[in-house]
């Protein structure tokens, strides 16, 4: 029988994803964001990644005149995750922040956060500084370069 895959599909999020994007940050985070504050913070870049539903999502927003973008948020449904669903998403980001002329993204992330750590290393993030916490869970800064021809 022919294998028919679904079509994955990275795109601008709706008002209607908050709900399922809602889910996933509750299973994601201990302290998850509510409703009204992912609409205030999401206002820049907030990609979903849609299959046969929203099953992962990335929030960014641009600072330093407009030079540097910050990844605020990624994260993805437990049930879908390793298939690639993060790193298209980071793909998509980069590609509509490249349209913008933007030159480097960063992100901070928590050293007990190992996934996360490794999922940023292969996207081609690298650890630029560690700011150390008084719970020992020091943070990690890591930055992408965005090259042009
Ligand atoms: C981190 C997270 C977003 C990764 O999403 P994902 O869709 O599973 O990631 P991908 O499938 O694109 O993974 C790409 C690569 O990252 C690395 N990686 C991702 N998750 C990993 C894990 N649990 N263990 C080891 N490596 C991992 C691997 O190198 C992987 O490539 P491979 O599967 O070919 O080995 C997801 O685990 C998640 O939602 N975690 C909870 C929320 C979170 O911590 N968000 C980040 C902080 S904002």
């Amino acid at each position: 029988m022919e294998n028919i895959r679904q079509p994955m599909i990275v795109r601008a999020a709706k008002e209607e994803d908050l709900a399922k994007v809602i889910e996933i940050e509750e299973l994601s985070f201990p302290t998850a964001w509510d409703y009204d504050f992912l609409e205030k913070i999401s206002k820049d870049t907030f990609l979903v990644f849609d299959g046969q539903e929203v099953c992962g999502y990335l929030i960014a927003g641009c600072c330093h005149k407009n030079i540097v973008a910050t990844i605020l948020k990624v994260a993805v449904h437990p049930k879908h995750r390793r298939k690639g669903i993060a790193t298209n998403l980071v793909h998509k980001l980069v590609e509509i922040l490249k349209d913008r002329k933007i030159t480097e993204i960063d992100v901070i992330v928590i050293e007990g956060c190992k996934p996360a750590i490794l999922f940023y290393k292969k996207a081609g993030f690298k650890t630029v500084s560690t700011i150390p916490q008084a719970s020992n869970n020091d943070l990690y800064e890591m930055k992408l370069k965005l090259t042009y021809p």
